[in-house]
């Protein structure tokens, strides 16, 4: 049977964009730029994205299109392999673990928005009495599983469908939907009085905070890079591998890049003004979860017309949120029917079945030894995961592929690929890989208690013996 490819040149773009806005954006990234600097923070941030975000996209994009097969078999059959086969079902198992606990935060997500729009006809929103109470109540247990199946329920639905009439069709109209919702929620907040003193807290120009921090911002804003532009997951290989030679990948990289930023950014223009509107100190509100469920759904309650504003906010994370869970369902069920031949609706039948389980084990969060099982994965688990996952993508095409990964870049980009192809090559096979395995060794603590030039150096040799490794396995083939 023929491989599916995006009917049109913007479902690409727009299915890999909706891949990269999600929860990342609207639920982490104005708490990460508010807390470490602000704009100047923004401005290192930006300068991540450009030097290891964008290079990262086009490292997979490369692999996707050359390879035209799941991260599995395009790595064995472009290195000619079994090793790098097997290391592709990495990825698999990297998409399940994003999987289990993304659509847990889905489901609350889900239930929020059920609760918000039931508001609007009516009914207060349960959560507007004791937002924090209501929260502890819903986060965990038999209440989150359900609305886990759901959330799940609702990511198979588009990936059944397939690439065109599933996964494009649906990012279509999501993505679209994010951005019109979040312009006018961000006009509406920017109303509020209190608005200036939030945009002065989020935005402001603070490089004392960033050199002061400089270290300790470097490992958190090269993850947050990293999950946001959902690189190291295979997705963008995944994706990838669905276009043709006759678009230029470079275009198609920073497109993907500056909407992502921009829905941060935005999400951010939404959130502060709120806050402050209602004289929450958002210094006070923790990050994450607590941010969203308990401090936003707590200022919705107070706004005028909060059930409407509060539907409309949840949407967009709703849809935010669905438009990336399905590139994470999609590379498990890549790799089965281009490995084992099974038919698409099989496939998804069978990852979801495989999802309910893991998922659920999340919902429910057990402690398993003294660490409950959500935070874990949602947290050290996926950032280690995604990190080790984009250097070895970053060596693989530095290293294994060489010259035809820079053909591949080439094809169909035109001048500008061709002036940026050895430097990328450059970059991607030799400096971002040291980077990553920097901060790795960061994300460990390792460069705690071994100081910072040791760190460094640690994470040089680490890189040298990796790519050493790499050339004689492939001379060997
Ligand atoms: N980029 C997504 C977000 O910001 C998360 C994601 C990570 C999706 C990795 C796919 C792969 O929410």
């Amino acid at each position: 049977m023929a491989r599916e490819t995006w009917a049109t040149r913007v479902g690409f773009i727009l299915a890999a964009a909706g891949s990269a806005v999600g929860l990342g954006n609207i639920w982490r990234f104005p708490w990460v730029t508010a807390e470490n600097g602000g704009s100047a923070f923004l401005a290192v941030y930006l300068g991540i994205v450009l030097v290891v975000g964008v290079p990262g996209l086009l490292a997979e994009f490369v692999i996707g299109r050359r390879g035209k097969q799941s991260p599995v078999g395009a790595l064995r059959d472009l290195s000619g392999s079994r090793t790098w086969g097997l290391w592709g079902v990495f990825y698999v198992i990297t998409a399940i673990a994003l999987i289990s606990f993304y659509s847990v935060v889905g489901g609350w997500i889900l239930r929020y928005f059920g609760e918000s729009a039931l508001g609007l006809v009516g009914a207060q929103p349960a959560y507007f009495a004791a937002p924090g109470q209501y929260f502890g109540g819903v986060a965990a247990g038999l209440d989150a599983l359900a609305f886990h199946l759901l959330f799940l329920a609702l990511t198979a639905l588009v990936v059944f469908g397939g690439v065109r009439r599933g996964i494009e069709l649906g990012t279509k109209v999501m993505m679209p939907a994010v951005l019109v919702l979040l312009i006018g929620l961000a006009v509406w907040a920017g109303a509020r009085s209190g608005a200036a003193e939030a945009y002065a807290f989020y935005l402001r120009f603070d490089v004392a905070t960033v050199r002061a921090n400089f270290f300790d911002v470097l490992g958190p804003a090269a993850g947050q890079a990293l999950f946001t532009l959902s690189l190291g997951a295979g997705t963008m290989i995944t994706y990838a591998s669905y276009i043709d030679e006759d678009r230029s990948l470079p275009f198609d990289a920073t497109v993907i890049a500056i909407l992502n930023t921009l829905v941060g950014v935005l999400a951010g223009l939404v959130v502060f003004p709120l806050l402050f509107s209602l004289g929450v100190d958002p210094a006070q509100t923790a990050p994450g979860p607590g941010a969203l469920f308990v401090g936003l759904a707590g200022a919705f309650a107070q706004l005028p017309a909060g059930a409407l504003v509060a539907t409309a906010f949840f949407g967009v994370v709703v849809l935010a949120a669905l438009s990336s869970s399905i590139s994470m369902l999609e590379i498990p069920v890549s790799f089965l029917v281009d490995e084992y031949g099974l038919g698409r609706r099989r496939a998804v039948a069978l990852v979801t079945l495989a999802v309910v389980v893991t998922g659920g084990v999340c919902a429910i969060n057990p402690t398993v030894g003294g660490t409950a099982v959500f935070g874990f994965v949602a947290g050290p688990l996926v950032d280690t995961l995604l990190t080790a996952g984009l250097a070895a993508v970053l060596l693989f095409v530095g290293w294994v592929m060489g010259h035809d990964a820079i053909s591949e870049l080439r094809a169909g980009g035109g001048d500008l690929s061709a002036a940026i192809a050895t430097p990328w090559l450059l970059a991607v096979g030799v400096v971002l890989p040291v980077f990553l395995v920097f901060t790795l060794l960061t994300t460990f603590g390792l460069s705690g208690s071994l100081g910072f030039w040791p760190t460094v150096l640690v994470a040089v040799l680490v890189g040298a013996a990796a790519v050493a490794g790499l050339r004689t396995e492939r001379a060997l083939v």
